[in-house]
């Protein structure tokens, strides 16, 4: 049988277009369009006024009926999102391996160079994922972790978190080792946060793995400051031994305002359809070089480069970090290049603002149920330690009847998913300060 040219193959098995993405092709516009030149943008795109909450919260097809102060959990995007989505999947419909064959490319590099803007980072060192959960998989499963090696991570993470060391822990004879950073988290400080953590750290600690913002507390990490911790314990020790912070930061990306400059960690792990209100079933991690190179693909990538190695009988690489840790197959395409739709969006808002729209109605909402007899605000009032979730807990209602509740009075919450369970409420850019005096009030009716 003739073999098949590399290009002929490399279209065949769709990853022409990884091959585009390496090549860098230079079209600085990352919006939504097809080959055939037909725009994501909606028709009345012109009235979107990102400086004008109303008009941001216009973009969001959500219901009036309620107030959604739990639509975080799984994200509803913005009708730019969706506009971009129902394009890729009207072209996919038509003509599926032409559509891919000519757009893949510059799609996906659309989608790195819009979450590398985001974050502030290289867009080779972005792999694309399906979730959180999926990221923290690929991170903790890939990383070569010796028997004689240390975990360190806290008793405040997801089960995401906990579930993916515990298996990689038993494939690999690392040890895990668990630290609580607070006793109450409404009193909790970024000082003792660090204090405790650095406490847990060894010689043979090769992974520091901790979240951002706690889902079950609302407690945010000071991460800039932990990051700065371990540069000291990494002093001296040989470059498979450092001790490498990773971070699940699907509660704040979509939130808080830093570049992973300024967080100094050495791994970013996030859903982007959460805060971000990016396609459902989309994330990223993003890791610098060094920490790349100690992690192993999981599942294999579909990048030109691992499918020359594997025609060439030679060794798969290990640079190229983001997109050969990308796990490979064919994908929602549709969701996934709609992603850049959503960063975009965000940039387009403004990260700062984004930060201080969140914080100015989580701070309102935590002063306006301090007030009321009955109700305990679990998260820190602080802003540099808390961020978007705010958790809630009542002396004499079941957390899970007082949403029933709050969703008959139009108010949408919800519940965390660990041992202790708290009502939790965030406000977002699709919720108002208006609507928080009315959550307020509807808390204190139920009481
Ligand atoms: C801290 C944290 N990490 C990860 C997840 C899971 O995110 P994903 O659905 O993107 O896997 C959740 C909750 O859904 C969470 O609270």
């Amino acid at each position: 049988m003739a073999r098949l040219s590399r290009r002929t193959f490399l279209i065949g098995s769709g990853t022409a277009a990884t091959a585009a993405v390496l090549a860098g092709c230079t079209d600085d516009e990352p919006a939504a369009s097809d080959g055939a030149g037909r725009s994501a943008a909606p028709s009345d795109a012109s009235a979107f006024d990102p400086a004008d909450w109303a008009s941001v919260r216009d973009q969001f097809p959500l219901t009036r009926d309620l107030a959604h102060f739990s639509a975080f959990v799984l994200a509803a995007p913005p009708r730019q999102v969706g506009a971009a989505l129902d394009l890729h999947r009207r072209g996919l419909d038509e003509d599926t391996l032409g559509y891919l064959v000519q757009n893949e490319g510059d799609l996906e590099r659309a989608v790195l160079d819009s979450a590398a803007s985001y974050l502030g980072a290289e867009n080779a060192d972005i792999a694309l994922t399906d979730s959180t959960t999926m990221g923290l998989g690929l991170v903790y499963g890939g990383l070569r972790l010796r028997a004689n090696q240390q975990v360190l991570t806290t008793e405040h993470d997801f089960f995401s978190t906990h579930e993916s060391l515990r298996l990689a822990a038993a494939r690999s004879g690392a040890t895990i080792s668990r630290v609580s950073l607070y006793d109450e988290p409404a009193t909790a400080s970024a000082d003792e946060i660090v204090a405790r953590l650095m406490a847990g750290v060894t010689p043979a600690t090769r992974v520091v793995a901790v979240t951002w913002v706690h889902s079950g507390t609302g407690v945010k990490l000071p991460i800039n400051a932990i990051s700065a911790a371990p540069a000291d314990l990494n002093a001296g020790r040989a470059e498979d031994d450092r001790a490498l912070l990773c971070v699940d930061g699907v509660h704040a990306v979509g939130v808080e305002d830093a570049t992973v400059d300024e967080l100094g960690c050495d791994v970013l792990v996030s859903g982007t359809h959460k805060w971000l209100f990016g396609p459902r079933g989309t994330g990223i991690v993003w890791a610098n070089q060094a920490a790349w190179t100690a992690i192993d693909a999981v599942i294999p990538p579909f990048d030109v480069v691992s499918f020359e190695a594997w025609l060439d009988s030679t060794a798969a690489p290990t640079t190229l970090g983001g997109l050969t840790r990308t796990p490979g197959g064919f994908h929602t395409f549709e969701y996934r290049w709609a992603l850049s739709e959503a960063f975009q969006f965000h940039l387009g808002i403004g990260k700062a603002e984004v930060a201080e729209r969140t914080h100015t109605q989580a701070t309102q909402l935590k002063e306006g149920l301090a007030g009321i007899d009955g109700v305990r605000v679990v998260t820190p009032q602080a802003a540099e330690i808390s961020s978007g979730v705010v958790c809630l807990a009542f002396d004499s209602l079941d957390p899970l009847t007082a949403v029933g509740d709050l969703l008959t009075a139009g108010y949408g919450a919800g519940l965390t998913a660990y041992r202790t369970g708290y009502m939790r409420v965030e406000p977002s850019i699709v919720t108002t300060p208006d609507e928080v005096d009315g959550l307020v009030a509807a808390i204190a009716d139920l009481l």
